[in-house]
């Protein structure tokens, strides 16, 4: 039965729109898709948001009130200098103390409101929620933040802003620089053993032995719009695989018929919560397996609606290669690949800035446009147009017609005579098709923890992740983090079985003895005793900033987001600019970030995280920096520094 993975994240107020991703590992391949006229949709939105009452900095390019006489972001003096309110010279000098905003002047120029929740005697632990209101058309666009607990209890801010043309808001929480811990109680943050990395020898056991170990797993993350059809495809392909009994294909067809929902049958597989049947969307990663030919395939079937993107960043985070679904109908499509709101776009960007250059796509629901070739040549000339844009290579690409619906060109070839004229493989010919990226055998495990299960009756601690780098075996002392408590694996899972080794790449679940549930946290990592994943809140990384109509400054509060872990962050330190070719630095401390910027900056997050240098362990240096339910810029960690107490 498939397993549903819940991050916790929950974002139905998310205002998710377009942007564009990066991978450092293409930054050379990297082509900005150019719009229309070679104007991207943000540069539209702002130029239409141009207006009389408003000047635009000519700088970071944000349009200021006229009241205004420096840039109310980048606190640049208007040119010529306006005096116009009547309190003209206090916002500019207000507007000067941007290097350092304090909620002070946030509040001082009059476009912020400030939400005080707690203040010490010296103003010190201040812990403040800024609503940035940012003037649209002549009005005041409204951002609304919801403080609420996250599973673990760390509390998140979702915030809603103003859509259409008004200017992204970013949500600024402003905290000083001692920040609380989740509980309340400093966390003591591990440091790592004298062992080199070098040192480390892996054990015999650890390397596979390719005579005895069978095949091997394969994490496919199923990724697309909403409603393309994910769930239904990978509901057949376990039907069909033999991975659904009949039986249970019957009770699902019974019950997704009672509830006036018999197309979602096969989805219903995978969509096993209340919630999701009765709405009809996936909302957290479902994951299932099953076997083909040359791979035990590890299913992520992902949420495609917008609100649940930082679950889909969670879960298909895991993935070797994706399979990225289309709905081939008309106007269904197009909605996926439009520049605003389209998730076949977001998804397809977001799975290549995880390093996954092997993508299959299924341009399913072929029944409803007669399996028509024309349409299909359609989709696959504009759609390979964007993805060879994002960085995925013509030889890496496979293109499936199909229907989940009516069982054609899923486990064989089809059998329908409109869909004769293709010649190509089948979806699982093509999953045989797909290579293994390297796995690292050689380090000394480390296994991020996406799950945890807590079974109370029998006192049983569960962490689900997939491995990697190292191996563990039944019976192996671990240390899991940030807890650092020592664990011994009493048992292994892998594809629902009970197995005695895991590797790198394997995606199992452990069940730990000899520590307490609320020692493994979802975000957390299993590590080698001697070699303990790096614990900091203080991280430098490098960033890519995506198409963004207000600029990051110091100080700016975003979500960060790092394998399966999410924390609070506020931008500290703006380093340097660089050459997106080159990496070199152009430009030393620069006052603000604007779109499609390349930079070095400093972060503190608001609690600590288990992470890697990207150069020692990619999975673990891979960073999401999001902003009102928007990604709004990509990064690796280049420097994990050591937090003072
Ligand atoms: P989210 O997870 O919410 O993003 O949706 P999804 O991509 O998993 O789509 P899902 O499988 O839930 O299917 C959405 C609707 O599309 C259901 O009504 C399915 O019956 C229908 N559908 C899926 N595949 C096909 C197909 O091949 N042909 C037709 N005609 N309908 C399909
Ligand atoms: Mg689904």
């Amino acid at each position: 039965m498939p397993r549903k993975v819940d991050y916790g994240f929950r974002y139905e107020d998310d205002n998710y729109d377009v942007y564009e991703d990066y991978d450092y590992d293409y930054a050379d391949d990297y082509d900005y898709e150019e719009e229309e006229n070679g104007i991207a949709p943000v540069t539209k939105a702002k130029q239409e948001a141009s207006r009389t009452g408003v000047w635009r900095c000519p700088i970071c390019t944000y349009d200021n009130e006229n009241s205004m006489s420096a840039c109310d972001i980048c606190g640049v003096l208007r040119n010529p200098l306006v005096k116009v309110n009547n309190k003209g010279d206090t916002a500019a000098a207000a507007a000067f103390k941007f290097d350092a905003p304090s909620p002070d002047d946030l509040v001082s120029n009059g476009l912020r409101s400030v939400k005080s929740k707690s203040k010490d005697s010296r103003g010190r632990g201040t812990n403040f929620l800024v609503e940035s209101e940012l003037a649209a058309n002549g009005l005041v666009s409204s951002s609304t933040s919801v403080t609420r607990e996250r599973h673990n209890g760390v509390e998140e801010n979702d915030s809603t802003s103003g859509s259409g043309n008004k200017p992204e808001t970013f949500n600024t929480r402003m905290d000083t620089e001692s920040l609380p811990s989740k509980s309340g109680k400093a966390r003591s943050i591990i440091e790592r053993k004298t062992e080199s990395i070098s040192q480390y020898i892996p054990e015999k056991w650890m390397t596979p032995n390719n005579k005895d170990d069978g095949l091997s797993q394969l994490n496919l993350a199923i990724v697309g719009h909403v409603d393309s059809g994910k769930s239904t495809l990978s509901g057949r392909m376990l039907h069909l695989l033999g991975r659904i009994s009949q039986k249970e294909m019957h009770k699902y067809e019974k019950e997704a018929k009672q509830q006036g929902k018999g197309s979602f049958a096969f989805a219903w597989a995978l969509d096993e919560s209340a919630e999701e049947r009765e709405r009809g969307i996936t909302m957290t990663v479902g994951v299932a397996f099953f076997t083909s030919r040359k791979y035990h395939v590890v299913l992520l079937d992902s949420p495609g609606h917008r609100d649940f993107v930082p679950n889909m960043i969670s879960g298909a985070t895991q993935a070797d290669a994706a399979i990225l679904v289309v709905d081939a109908s008309m106007g269904s499509f197009e909605a996926g690949i439009d520049a605003i709101g389209g998730q076949t776009r977001e998804h397809a960007q977001l799975i290549r800035s995880f390093g996954v250059d092997q993508i299959i796509i299924v341009v399913n629901k072929m029944d409803v446009v007669e399996y028509s070739k024309e349409r299909f040549d359609v989709i696959k000339q504009k759609l390979g147009t964007f993805l060879r844009s994002c960085g995925f290579k013509d030889s890496s690409i496979l293109w499936i017609p199909a229907s989940a619906m009516e069982n054609q060109n899923l486990v064989a070839n089809p059998s329908e005579a409109r869909l004769s004229w293709f010649k190509g493989p089948s979806l699982l010919d093509a999953i045989d098709s797909l290579q293994l990226p390297e796995r690292d055998y050689s380090k000394p495990l480390l296994m991020p923890i996406c799950d945890v299960i807590k079974s109370q009756s029998q006192g049983q601690v569960t962490a689900c992740g997939k491995l990697e780098s190292g191996a563990i075996r039944t019976g192996s002392k671990v240390l899991v983090m940030p807890s650092g408590i020592t664990a011994t694996a009493r048992s292994l899972e892998r594809d629902s079985q009970l197995c005695n080794i895991a590797r790198a790449g394997d995606n199992v679940t452990v069940n730990l003895q000899g520590i307490e549930g609320n020692q493994v946290t979802a975000g957390g990592v299993i590590c080698h005793p001697d070699y303990p994943v790096q614990v900091t809140n203080r991280l430098q990384l490098k960033i890519l900033v995506l198409d963004i109509s207000t600029p990051i400054v110091m100080g700016s509060q975003l979500e960060f987001h790092i394998h399966h872990a999410k924390e609070a962050a506020r931008i500290v330190k703006i380093l340097s600019l660089l050459d997106p070719k080159t990496g070199n630095t152009t430009k030393k401390s620069p006052r603000c970030l604007l779109a499609k910027q390349n930079a070095i900056v400093e972060v503190v997050l608001q609690g600590p995280v288990c992470v890697e240098e990207y150069s020692s362990c990619r999975a673990l240096g891979r960073v999401f920096l999001r902003s009102s339910g928007r990604t709004i810029a990509l990064g690796i960690v280049t420097q994990v520094i050591k937090r003072e107490e």
